[in-house]
């Protein structure tokens, strides 16, 4: 799957896509399945908010079950990532983030990048976050927030908090934030199940708690271009993988009929 030159200038001007119902209701069932069989593994990959004790995200899936390995290869996935980032992209990161109805906590503002920079050493900010919204996502239960154009600010200043939620990040700074808010609007990234987004590294974003009855689950997917690879390897593989083997998209049979 291809996408056009309308959508790769939205990109370019917006730093994010969305793109609507990308997978159907029977893939992400298979999805929503294999989601099911890894979070119920004690794995240290398992990682469970700071309040509730459930899973926040579990992470390091293509090497724990078949289904995500073929996921990280899938072509609705890989040619865009390709067609912007370029041709020789590892696999970074393969998580599942899940907030629970009534109990997921926020993600704080940030910028992917420093993290990856900070505690990966990346060197410039190309890596790709592809997202598959595993379940129905709404205003209501903690989308994703984007400054629209808030790449164009570049890597930003960031502090590193270990406190607010169980999974420690660099977070943008209040007074940025509202620079930032004064030249980009603030959008929610909501839709169906099966939606696709894709986010640049510098695109400042988060989420709200969901305090809303409904799960919502979405699989992200981080591509980073071989030759920008990583420097530092003080986190634990699942963080940041260490296999350079660029990724080559694997032809599935609704691909090759030219979905
Ligand atoms: C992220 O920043 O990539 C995760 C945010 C979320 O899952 O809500
Ligand atoms: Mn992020």
């Amino acid at each position: 799957m291809k996408l056009s030159p309308q959508l790769l200038k939205e990109y370019q001007d917006n730093g994010f896509l969305i793109l609507p119902e990308l997978f159907s209701a029977e893939e992400i069932a298979s999805i929503r399945a294999a989601m099911e069989r890894v979070f119920g593994e004690e794995d240290e990959a398992n990682i469970r908010e700071k309040k509730s004790g459930v899973v926040r995200t579990a992470m390091g899936l293509h090497l724990r079950d078949a289904l995500f390995k073929r996921l990280v290869r899938h072509p609705r996935l890989v040619e865009p990532a390709r067609q912007i980032a370029g041709d020789d992209l590892y696999v970074q990161q393969v998580k599942i983030n899940v907030k629970a109805a009534f109990e997921g906590e926020q993600w704080q503002w940030h910028q992917d990048f420093s993290t990856h920079h900070n505690d990966d050493g990346v060197p410039e900010p190309l890596a790709l976050n592809l997202h598959i919204f595993l379940d129905d996502v709404n205003e209501f239960n903690g989308p994703l927030y984007f400054f629209k154009g808030s790449q164009k600010f570049g890597s930003v200043a960031t502090l590193h908090d270990t406190e607010t939620t169980s999974y420690a990040l660099w977070v943008v700074e209040p007074d940025k934030v509202k620079e930032v808010s004064e030249s980009c609007e603030l959008v929610s990234a909501t839709g169906k199940a099966g939606t696709a987004l894709i986010f640049g590294d510098c695109l400042i974003h988060g989420s709200p708690p969901n305090m809303s009855p409904w799960n919502r689950a979405i699989f992200s997917l981080i591509l980073n271009p071989v030759d920008n690879a990583y420097t530092s390897e003080s986190r634990k593989d699942h963080h940041h993988h260490r296999d350079l083997t660029p990724v080559q998209a694997a032809v599935t049979q609704d691909d090759a009929k030219g979905r």
